[in-house]
């Protein structure tokens, strides 16, 4: 059985590592892995590929930055390309970023079925891009791995059949606890000053990178106002995404933030700014970032899940969340991008009061060896398609 697995952008590297690790302990199942190149920078890709394991891509697209429709264009033709080349008995996407969309519109077309794996997340909010990515992807998807129940309750109220859907876990949980250990070795928190002695300082994190938070100067300036009316005696270590480096440069905001374009440029001078920026960090660095912080400001999804398992404080910087269970059942709290939510949020996370819950069901580690499992038992009694 020959898999295609295409990843594209850097959550779907954490996503994709357990299941590949998986995968490759059977010798029928022959899994290939494709890379995009939606993501390519060093520290935004093969860094993580490294840390994680990730054996180096069998086939590289190197389609890049773009407009949308552009960048989801090239995927198509490129990953087309391959499937006629490759002839895969099945072709897994992950996640919800235009690569996961392009691949699997692409597979569906020549008739090859399509497992996704984080179905069903749905925030509801169609001005999102990966809004319409999770739709479509789940829509020509013919077998749908889900995170959580409300996930299978809502591809189940699209008329998704229920046979094609499988509660499996959290396979980004399944990352996290393989490599906690290792991440807990990391020395970011001495070069970032922030430990000494054994003794943490208290500190917050925060990640932005939603054009609906980064793209509007008077947005952006907002959330950075919110974070320096926190006590100054507070960092704010704030690992930037490349797309918002490129809008605090344009808006003439890099000059608030004490950024070095190098980690060990870091000057911790105590009349700099107490927003620290940094280079976006590789995956072991963030984990320990995390692990120890009062608290987690960030628009991203899989943060929001991994602070939840990790019992850290998350405020995230939007109006909805297509990871609902990580507010009912984790320390999520939805604070928008209005500054004073944003301070008093923060304050809230800085003085403990923000509850911790239990854990979703199957965010146990084990969601890539269950995916496999079904895998198995279908291809055995299934004849394998081929275009
Ligand atoms: C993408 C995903 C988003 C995910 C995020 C994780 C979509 C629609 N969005 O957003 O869901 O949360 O990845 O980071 O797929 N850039 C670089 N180097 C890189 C990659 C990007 O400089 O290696 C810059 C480019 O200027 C590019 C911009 O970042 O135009 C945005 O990159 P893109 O992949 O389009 O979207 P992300 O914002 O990263």
């Amino acid at each position: 059985m020959k898999v295609l697995i295409s990843v594209g952008a850097r959550p779907n590297f954490v996503k994709a590592a357990a299941l590949f690790e998986e995968l490759r302990k059977y010798p029928r199942i022959i899994p290939l892995l494709v890379h995009t190149g939606q993501h390519y920078d060093e520290d935004m890709s093969d860094a993580f590929f490294k840390e994680l394991n990730l054996p180096t891509p069998n086939i590289y697209l190197g389609v890049g930055s773009g407009p949308h429709g552009e960048q989801t264009g090239r995927i198509m033709i490129e990953f087309e390309k391959i499937c006629y080349q490759k002839r895969p008995d099945l072709v897994i996407v992950v996640g919800d970023v235009n690569s996961t969309m392009g691949c699997a519109l692409v597979a569906a077309k020549l008739c090859i079925p399509v497992a996704h794996v984080e179905a069903g997340l749905r925030s509801f909010d169609r001005t999102m891009p990966e809004e319409i990515n999770r739709l479509v992807t789940d829509q020509v998807s013919d077998i749908l791995f889900t995170s959580c129940e409300e996930a299978n309750f809502n591809l189940l109220k699209e008329g998704i059949p229920e046979g094609k859907i499988y509660l499996v876990g959290n396979v980004m949980i399944d990352a996290l606890k393989k490599h906690i250990k290792r991440a807990a070795r990391s020395r970011i928190l001495e070069n970032l000053a922030l430990r000494k002695n054994d003794k943490v300082k208290e500190y917050l994190v925060l990640t932005l990178h939603r054009p609906s938070n980064v793209d509007d100067p008077a947005i952006l300036t907002g959330i950075l106002n919110a974070l320096f009316e926190l006590p100054s005696n507070i960092p704010i270590i704030f690992p930037i995404h490349p797309r918002t480096l490129n809008r605090l440069k344009t808006f003439h905001l890099i000059e608030r933030i004490n950024y070095e374009a190098s980690l060990s440029d870091k000057k911790t001078d105590k009349n700099r700014s107490s927003l620290i920026g940094t280079p976006p960090l590789g995956y072991l660095d963030f984990l320990c970032l995390m692990s120890k912080a009062s608290g987690v400001l960030t628009d991203s999804g899989g943060i929001q899940e991994e602070t939840t398992f990790l019992r850290i404080p998350c405020l995230t910087l939007r109006n909805s969340t297509e990871r609902p269970i990580t507010i009912t059942e984790g320390t999520n709290v939805l604070v928008g991008n209005d500054p004073e939510k944003i301070k008093d949020a923060a304050m809230q996370a800085l003085q403990n009061s923000i509850p911790r819950k239990n854990m979703p069901k199957y965010w146990d580690g084990k969601a890539s060896e269950r995916i496999v499992e079904i895998l198995k038992n279908r291809y055995s009694s299934e004849k394998c398609l081929n275009i």
